[in-house]
């Protein structure tokens, strides 16, 4: 079963995982202020105040990066080169790889695509590879 541990304020990224576990029947689990990654898995979260990561996302990697295999983040391309950037900041913090990034709450192809990247390009490699580095 593959485990996504998501973070979403205005219901974007809400929206994103809602079509993605339809798809697939993967297992999703909400980030709130005390989340523990029981499971391996992968990240989405959104970007926030000029290229943040969110508070949630921050404090939920301190405690459970370890058990995160890579991050996605949504964004608005409106923020022109901080475009996502919670992404690009996850994956050089916590070193692990960036998946992709999506705008808003996805298109069917960004969800199509983040399906496919992590059954094919991330299956069961070990945690820590950089074979993600599709974005
Ligand atoms: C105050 C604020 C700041 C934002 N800053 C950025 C940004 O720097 N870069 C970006 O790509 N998107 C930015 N966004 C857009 C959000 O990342 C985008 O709307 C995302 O889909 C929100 O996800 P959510 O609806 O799951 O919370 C910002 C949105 C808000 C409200």
């Amino acid at each position: 079963m593959v485990h996504l541990y998501y973070d979403s304020r205005t219901g974007n990224v809400q929206r994103f995982i809602n079509k993605v576990i339809q798809i697939t029947g993967w297992e999703a689990h909400k980030i709130e202020d005390n989340t523990e990654a029981n499971e391996f898995g992968h990240l989405i979260t959104y970007t926030t105040r000029i290229g943040s990561i969110p508070d949630k996302t921050k404090h939920f990697m301190d405690v459970n990066a370890e058990k995160i295999f890579s991050v996605t983040s949504s964004g608005n391309t409106n923020w022109g080169k901080n475009f996502g950037l919670a992404g690009n900041k996850v994956s050089e913090g916590y070193d692990i790889p960036l998946a992709m990034k999506f705008e808003l709450s996805g298109t069917m192809e960004d969800i199509n695509k983040f399906i496919d990247i992590i059954k094919n390009q991330y299956n069961d490699s070990k945690r820590g590879s950089k074979k993600l580095d599709t974005a």
